[in-house]
C-alpha cells in the first residue's frame, strides 16, 4: 500500500497514513524467474542428469563478482550463513567467540548454534564495537574468533579494528546482513574479513523471504561450508567454488547440514543484484532527507556518520537523550498512535525483532559492557521502505517533533 501524506485529525495532530514495515516488491523479472521455475519443477538446486546450470549456482557466482570475492556459498537464511561460517572457520564448541554487544538474536544465536561462547565487545557512540575494549577483551578471552556485525548497517573504523584483529590474530567473521553495497573508505564490507554473511531476509537489501550468502577467498573455509550448507556429493554443480582437490581434503570429514538455498530463492533474487546500487542511492537520499530533521526534535540525536562510512541505510537509528523511561514510554506511545511505529532497544522486555544482551539468558550474564549498555536505553529504530517520499518524510518528522511535546505535557 502507498504511503500517503497528512490526514487531519481531531487534534489537528500529523498522522503517518502509510506503513513502515510494508516490504519492497519482487520486481516483475523475478516473479517471472520464479513462475518459470516452478513451471519446470526444479526447485531443488542439485540433479543428477541434467544439462542446464541451476539458478543457485549462477546466483552464487553473480553475487561473488559483485563482492568481489572468489567464492560463494547460498544457504537458507542469514543466520545460517553465519553458523556455516563460524564452522567452516574452525570453531570448535566451548570456543570463545568475540561480537559486539549491539547486534541483533540470530548473531549470538548462530554461536550458540556452533556451541561456542558469545564474548560480548563493548560499543561506542556511534553503536559500533569499540575498538578498545576489542583489544582488551581480545587479551582477556585469548579467542580466536571476532564476529563483526554491522548492526542496523553502521560500520566501525575498519582500519583500526583489522590493526587489532591482526596484532591478535583473530579469524573474522563479518555479518553484512545489514550492509549489502556498503564500504568503509572505498572497500566493500564482506571483502575485511576471513568470510562474510549476508541475509535475503524480507526488510534486507534484497529480498528472498528467507536466504543467506556466505562469501570468502579462503579455498577451505569455502569447500567446507558448501560441504556443510547440504551438497551431498553433487558439489561440482557450484561455479563460485574451489578446485576439487581441495574437497578431497574435506569431503569426508565435513557433515551435511542441509542449509542449503532453494533454486526459487535465487531465481528471484538474481534479478535484484543489478538493483543493488540504485536502490542503496533512494535510502541514502531518503536518511538524507529524515536525519536532519529527526536531529532538530529536542532530546533526538542522530549518530555522527564519518566521511569513509559509505553506509547503506535501509533503517534509521536515533537516541534519545535526557529523558527518564517513563517519558521515553509515552513518546512511543504517541508516535504509535499516529502512525509511526519506533522500535526501542531499552524496552524492559523483548518485543518484535528488538531485543539486547540481557534478554540473551544463554549468556553469561557477568559480561560488563557498560558502554553499550547506556547506549542502548536510550537508542531507537525505524525501518526505511523505499517507497518513502518526500512528503512522507516530513510527515513522520512531525509526528516525532509532535509526539515529543506531547510527551511532556
Ligand atoms: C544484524 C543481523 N545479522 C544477522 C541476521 C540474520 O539474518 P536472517 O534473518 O536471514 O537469519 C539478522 C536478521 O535480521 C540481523 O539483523
Amino acid at each position: 500500500m502507498r504511503n500517503t501524506a497528512t490526514k487531519p485529525v481531531k487534534s489537528n495532530r500529523a498522522v503517518f497514513q502509510g506503513d513502515l514495515s510494508a516490504p519492497d516488491p519482487i520486481p516483475e523479472p523475478g516473479i517471472e524467474a520464479a513462475v518459470r521455475l516452478m513451471r519446470d519443477g526444479r526447485l531443488f538446486r542439485y540433479g543428477e542428469d541434467r544439462n542446464s546450470i541451476p539458478e543457485g549456482a549462477l546466483l552464487e557466482e553473480e553475487f561473488a563478482a559483485l563482492i568481489g570475492s572468489k567464492y560463494c556459498v547460498g544457504v537458507n537464511s542469514g543466520g545460517c550463513a553465519l553458523y556455516v561460517a563460524l564452522m567452516a572457520a574452525g570453531v570448535s564448541p566451548g570456543d570463545k567467540v568475540l561480537v559486539n554487544a549491539f547486534t541483533l538474536a540470530p548473531v549470538p544465536g548462530a554461536i550458540a548454534h556452533a556451541g561456542a561462547e558469545p564474548v560480548l565487545v563493548d560499543i561506542d557512540a556511534r553503536f559500533v564495537i569499540d575498538v578498545d575494549d576489542l583489544d582488551r577483551k581480545a587479551v582477556e578471552s585469548d579467542a580466536r574468533f571476532l564476529m563483526l556485525s554491522y548492526m542496523r548497517g553502521h560500520i566501525p573504523d575498519m582500519d583500526a579494528v583489522m590493526a587489532v584483529c591482526r596484532r591478535h590474530d583473530l579469524l573474522v567473521i563479518e555479518d553484512c546482513a545489514h550492509t549489502m553495497g556498503a564500504s568503509w573508505g572505498g572497500r566493500l564490507t564482506g571483502t575485511f574479513g576471513d568470510v562474510a554473511c549476508f541475509s535475503t531476509q524480507t526488510f534486507k537489501h534484497i529480498n528472498s523471504g528467507e536466504g543467506g550468502l556466505l562469501v570468502t577467498n579462503d579455498e577451505d573455509i569455502a569447500a567446507r561450508a558448501l560441504l556443510r550448507s547440504g551438497s551431498y556429493m553433487l558439489y561440482a554443480q557450484h561455479r563460485a567454488r574451489p578446485g576439487m582437490e581441495v574437497f578431497d581434503r574435506h569431503r569426508l570429514t565435513t557433515p551435511n547440514c542441509s542449509m542449503r538455498m532453494s533454486n526459487l530463492v535465487a531465481a528471484v533474487l538474481r534479478p535484484q543484484l543489478p538493483l543493488i546500487e540504485e536502490r542503496n542511492d533512494q535510502w541514502r537520499a531518503i536518511y538524507d532527507r529524515l536525519a536532519p530533521m529527526i536531529e532538530a526534535i529536542d532530546h533526538l540525536q542522530v549518530p555522527v556518520r564519518p566521511a569513509k562510512e559509505e553506509f547503506v541505510p535501509s533503517s534509521l537509528q536515533f537516541s534519545i537523550i535526557g529523558l527518564k523511561d517513563v517519558r521515553i514510554e509515552r513518546f512511543l506511545g504517541e508516535t504509535a498512535a499516529h502512525g509511526v511505529h519506533v522500535k526501542w532497544f531499552g524496552a524492559p522486555e523483548p518485543i518484535g525483532f528488538t531485543s539486547r544482551h540481557e534478554h540473551w539468558r544463554y549468556l553469561d550474564q557477568e559480561q560488563a559492557v557498560p558502554k553499550a549498555d547506556q547506549v542502548l536505553k536510550g537508542l531507537c529504530d525505524i525501518r526505511l521502505p523505499l517507497s518513502l517520499t518526500p512528503e512522507d518524510c516530513f510527515v513522520i518528522a512531525t509526528v516525532l517533533r509532535e509526539a515529543m511535546a506531547a510527551s511532556g505535557r
